[in-house]
């Protein structure tokens, strides 16, 4: 399988984003994860659309946004604007999934719903035609650094089982490292998000180090 790495920008120095946004976009990583926390659905605040239109400017690499805030149908048209390439929202917010998913496809920008770890996978089955992508938290939403949570690893294998033979899609987000990446890949993760592994020392050597472990 084409695995796709995604560096979290979350743990990038944001006083030097053009300058890390480069280094991801130069060693090789598929996607730029972007996480937008409103300080509601999660309690830590990052940034919103005019900060990610600036960064755009600086690079091509997709942009992949995550949207933690409680009311993603009032944002989903200015992130899409702001040059995001895939958007997710998560089921656990007030905004309604198919008016969300809707509101996305409008804008050209392809669709994903995320699942916080103590949300069941089933919610998101009514959806599973209309998703290029689902993600899998597997550490609470709000941090980077946290640990790996476990359980999260059936939860891959039953979503990868729920997906089937569609082209989706299956990310996971939240304490992988090189201890962890092979765990999520053999139970069927495609898409891996990493923030404060990949960003700590080279970038260059530390997705290196994942594609040799993503193919042993
Ligand atoms: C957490 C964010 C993650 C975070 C992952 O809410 O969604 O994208 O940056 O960070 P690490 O890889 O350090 O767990
Ligand atoms: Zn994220």
């Amino acid at each position: 399988m084409n695995i796709k790495i995604a560096p979290s920008m979350l743990s990038a120095d944001f006083a030097n984003l053009e300058r890390d946004l480069k280094e991801v976009e130069k060693n090789g990583a598929d996607y730029l994860h972007v996480d937008i926390m409103d300080g509601h659905f999660v309690p830590n605040i990052t940034m919103g659309p005019d900060q990610l239109a600036q960064l755009r400017k600086v690079v091509k690499i997709p942009f992949d946004v995550h949207l933690m805030i409680t009311e993603p149908l009032k944002y989903i048209d200015r992130f899409a604007d702001a040059g995001a390439d895939i958007i997710t929202v998560h089921v656990e917010s007030d905004g309604d999934i198919q008016t969300c998913l809707d509101a996305i496809v409008k804008k050209g920008v392809k669709p994903g719903l995320v699942v916080s770890p103590d949300t069941d996978i089933n919610v998101i089955e009514p959806y599973l035609d209309q998703l290029s992508m689902i993600l899998i938290m597997c550490v609470y939403p709000g941090f980077g650094g946290q640990s790996y949570i476990p359980a999260s690893t059936e939860k891959i294998k039953a979503c990868r089982k729920m997906i089937g033979n569609r082209s989706i899609d299956l990310q996971v987000d939240g304490g992988i490292n090189f201890n962890t990446l092979k765990e999520v890949v053999d139970a069927g993760a495609n898409v891996i998000v990493s923030g404060s592994c990949l960003f700590k020392g080279d970038m260059k050597e530390n997705i290196g180090q994942f594609r040799k472990i993503i193919q042993r």
